[in-house]
């Protein structure tokens, strides 16, 4: 409840959790963020499978919950490169210069009535129930630029080249496993803490762990330009934070980070203490 207080409007918060009591909180955010801003059920694949005589099947994955405070939040889409997989599997085509290329449909569902969208391109009309994806206009451009392909039997496709896509949507499935020697028990995976960061904030945003432990979020929000505050009630988590934001290089871009260091005593809780690492040139 705090946590969504403190969120901006654009914010969004993602909560990383054990499976055995994911699905207890999930109940609990959906009460406090609202189920109308629960974003996605991220599966995070944690771990190579690992051979325990329990009976059950192998834990592989945790879960990370999404919600934003709202129903416009910073979103800047993440795209993924293509494996050699992909390319071949959704680029099957190759024109005379070689590019890689698929073709999909130009005309979409519902019928436009006297729109510009559903008169005749080079004859033909969109099929029935249908109009086509843009004016009759920028059809014709594009099948001058060599752009339609034109099927055996007379129906025109765009063509989609590789080289022109910027990769391919990130879905809610990620591997992305833990380091395998931690400086920290439950330290993070860099690159989870990068993917989150960019998408959900951009570079003037605040970033926030409550739960920093080894400081991988706070030290991807600095290599990424963006303002942080860590929190942890242990006194070693706080130390070994220190010890990675200290190891950042500074470069042209990135400057090595000032922060301060606060303990707050605490009343009436159970965890009294609070380590809290701020970045030094935050606004108060
Ligand atoms: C799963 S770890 C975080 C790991 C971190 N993301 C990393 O990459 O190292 C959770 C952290 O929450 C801290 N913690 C647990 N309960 C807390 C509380 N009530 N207040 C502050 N920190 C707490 C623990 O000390 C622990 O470091």
């Amino acid at each position: 409840m705090l946590l969504k207080m403190l969120l901006s409007e654009q914010g969004s918060i993602y909560l990383h959790i054990d499976y055995k009591i994911g699905h207890y909180v999930k109940i609990v955010m959906d009460e406090i963020f609202g189920a109308e801003n629960f974003r996605n059920d991220i599966t995070r694949i944690k771990c190579n499978p690992k051979n325990f005589a329990r009976k059950g099947y192998g834990n592989i994955k945790d879960l990370i919950l999404f919600y934003s405070k709202s129903e416009c939040p910073i979103w800047n889409e993440p795209k993924m490169p293509y494996t050699q997989e992909d390319k071949t599997k959704l680029f099957p085509k190759t024109d005379k210069n070689g590019k890689r290329y698929t073709t999909i449909p130009l005309h979409a569902p519902g019928e436009t009535q006297n729109g510009n969208t559903s008169q005749a391109f080079k004859g033909i009309l969109p099929p029935k129930g249908r109009h086509w994806r843009t004016d009759v206009a920028t059809l014709e451009l594009w099948d001058k630029q060599g752009l339609i392909e034109w099927s055996e039997n007379g129906n025109p496709r765009k063509k989609i080249y590789l080289d022109e896509q910027e990769g391919k949507r990130v879905q809610d499935i990620w591997e992305m496993k833990d380091p395998q020697y931690p400086l920290y028990p439950t330290e993070k995976n860099a690159d989870l803490l990068n993917l989150i960061i960019k998408t959900s904030s951009n570079a003037d945003s605040y970033v926030l762990d409550c739960f920093c432990g080894s400081g991988t979020t706070l030290k991807s929000a600095q290599l990424l330009g963006r303002f942080w505050i860590g929190i942890d009630q242990s006194e070693q988590a706080i130390k070994v934070s220190a010890k990675k934001l200290d190891s950042i290089t500074s470069d042209i871009f990135t400057p090595k980070p000032t922060y301060e260091l606060i303990r707050c005593e605490i009343e009436n809780t159970t965890t009294n203490i609070a380590f809290v690492a701020r970045q030094a040139d935050m606004l108060p």
